[in-house]
């Protein structure tokens, strides 16, 4: 392949559809173009005739999605003169942004709920060189606080209610429809902050409204030149979202003041796309559900186990809704079904060793006959 078509991430992929010009100086690390993998094994058990995707966003350059968001935020940051950011997170933000500001040459504040935080996101953090602020409270806590501090201090926002973020991950979608050659019937997501389910319904209603059916939102930045122009149906999935139960605001009808669960990465009450998310739901016909803490551990237990996919808890509650919405047949047979893994199983490895304790594993001498028996033993 010659060099200058070499892949160098999804803002030079998707220049048209982006707000950046031919000056801007992109701060990227070769994000997006993640694997969008077919299941195999796990629609078998479900005994349902459907076609189940993965888009595995954990192998983006730091593990997660948020390095979509990130690409555009920290590149339009810099582009104005920030010489900071900074963010609230329950981990993957805070590790994007980390390392999004190394590669820029500027500083990431990150604030993350003190010993809640999966340890590979910490590791990262700390890695990238971000001043971390642990703090005694959640993430809607620290949210709040980014935002207060933001009005006077010389920081840029790198959350999800920076616009720019949105327009990053909506790339996600426009991978999806070139793979497929149209838009999934179904798109399973983990919601937390819920800006990740608001950016994907961006880029498909701009690829949608590009194809010259369903116009809903105009594509701002390709100025009719689109490359999605023919290439799809004009139709938009159904957009479900999932939430842990401990953690599910979206469920209840209002901000959860002490939420919990295992997958750290959707403990979030107050999400910050709240209407956001809810126009998704009503535009596109979706909905939202929950998923107890052991439904969540066990979808990502089978996804590894069957399909040899390791993704982190939160990203599981995609994988594991859908398994129980085809089931009960509300995703009807027939459909094509993407589920987002938004984060890398490796992020976790405590939750992950801590679901494995009947692993198969031996602790034998170095010797020969010692490995000869436990192969036997196993067989
Ligand atoms: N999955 C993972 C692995 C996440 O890290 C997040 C959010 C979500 C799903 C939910 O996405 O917030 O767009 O609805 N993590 C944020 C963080 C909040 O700080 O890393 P959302």
């Amino acid at each position: 392949m010659p060099f200058r078509d070499r892949y160098t991430g999804l803002v030079n992929r998707y220049r048209d559809h982006l707000p950046v010009n031919d000056d801007t100086r992109i701060i990227g690390l070769g994000e997006g173009n993640t694997p969008l993998i077919r299941l195999k094994n796990i629609p078998r058990t479900l005994g349902k005739d459907v076609d189940i995707y993965v888009k595995y966003e954990g192998l983006n350059p730091t593990g997660s999605f948020k390095d979509r968001g990130m690409t555009m935020a920290v590149t339009h940051a810099v582009d104005e003169g920030s010489n900071a950011v900074i963010c609230a997170s329950t981990g993957n933000t805070s590790a994007s942004a980390a390392a999004y500001a190394a590669r820029a040459g500027i500083t990431a504040f990150v604030l993350i709920p003190e010993g809640k935080i999966a340890m590979g996101k910490l590791a990262q953090a700390m890695m990238y060189g971000a001043v971390i602020m642990q703090i005694r409270g959640n993430f809607d806590q620290g949210m709040e606080l980014v935002k207060q501090v933001a009005e006077t201090a010389p920081v840029t926002i790198v959350n999800s209610v920076n616009p720019y973020r949105l327009q990053g991950q909506k790339t996600a979608a426009f991978e999806i429809i070139e793979e497929l050659g149209r838009a999934p019937d179904y798109h399973c997501l983990p919601v937390g902050n819920a800006g990740n389910i608001t950016a994907h319904w961006i880029g498909y209603s701009e690829c949608a409204a590009t194809s010259g059916k369903e116009v809903t939102r105009a594509c701002n930045f390709c100025s009719g030149q689109c490359r999605f122009a023919g290439a799809v149906t004009g139709s938009r999935p159904v957009m479900v979202g999932y939430q842990a139960s401990g953690s599910a605001p979206f469920l209840r009808g209002g901000p959860v003041e002490d939420p919990d669960t295992v997958a750290t990465a959707i403990r979030i009450g107050n999400p910050q796309s709240w209407q956001q998310a809810w126009t998704v739901q009503e535009e596109s016909g979706g909905w939202f559900d929950e998923l107890e803490d052991s439904e969540i551990l066990q979808a990502q237990k089978l996804l590894s186990e069957k399909e040899g996919i390791f993704c982190e808890p939160a990203s599981a509650a995609s994988i594991g809704g859908a398994m129980r919405d085809i089931r009960n047949g509300r995703i009807p047979e027939g459909s094509t079904v993407v589920c987002t893994l938004t984060g890398n199983g490796l992020k976790d490895p405590d939750t992950a060793i801590d679901q494995c304790r009947d692993a198969r594993m031996v602790t034998i001498d170095a010797e020969l006959t010692s490995v000869k028996k436990a192969i036997l033993d196993e067989m």
